[in-house]
């Protein structure tokens, strides 16, 4: 397991391709993908996405979205983190939890530590978080790791909910 941050309750690690029957699981629920819209197929189409969206990240940005584990005992619960994205040269949070593990402070813990682990390790200027603004849950986490909304816009046709936060320690 290659553990990338630690947090007082949580492990976030890199994902592998051996990963894809955890992610396909985590997106079969619709409440999970309600808004998000990205229901997966099936097994295959969720090795499709770590080998060619998610662990490409890792390579060539030193960062991407990680898997979630609950300690001491390392359950799967989700993943957190952060991507870039090419055609609007912006470093997005994202997070997605199973929903059982909803409503405990995971999502807030894990996201806020992505967000420390790019200001403080990657120097990153800023990083963006989107939510389509009926994601009540997903506002609250981008408020809780301390982004403040910028306005709203249409991504893919869909009017967004964009929050920003802003590395303290690098100057713009
Ligand atoms: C968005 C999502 C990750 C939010 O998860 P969440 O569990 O609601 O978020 P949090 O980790 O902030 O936990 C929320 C609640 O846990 C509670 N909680 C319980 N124990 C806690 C603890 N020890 N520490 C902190 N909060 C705790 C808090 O009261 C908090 O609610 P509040 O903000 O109203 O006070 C989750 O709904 C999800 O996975 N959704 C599907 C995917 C998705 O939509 N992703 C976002 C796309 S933009």
């Amino acid at each position: 397991m290659n553990v990338v941050i630690e947090t007082d309750r949580l492990l976030l690690r890199t994902f592998t391709e051996d990963d894809a029957p955890l992610l396909y699981e985590l997106n079969l629920d619709p409440e999970v993908t309600r808004y998000t819209l990205d229901p997966m197929t099936d097994i295959d189409h969720a090795r499709k996405v770590l080998v060619e969206v998610i662990l490409p990240q890792y390579a060539l940005y030193n960062h991407g979205r990680w898997a979630v584990h609950l300690k001491p005992g390392l359950e799967f619960i989700g993943w957190s983190g952060l991507k870039y994205i090419h055609e609007r040269n912006e470093t997005d949070l994202g997070y997605r939890l199973i929903k059982k593990f909803w409503g405990k402070g995971y999502a807030t813990e894990s996201a806020y530590s992505c967000v420390q682990y790019g200001f403080k390790k990657l120097n990153i200027r800023q990083i963006i978080g989107r939510a389509l603004p009926g994601n009540v849950d997903s506002i609250r986490v981008l408020e809780k790791c301390g982004m403040r909304s910028v306005g709203e816009e249409y991504i893919d046709g869909l009017l967004h909910k964009t929050y920003q936060a802003i590395n303290p320690a690098v100057h713009q």
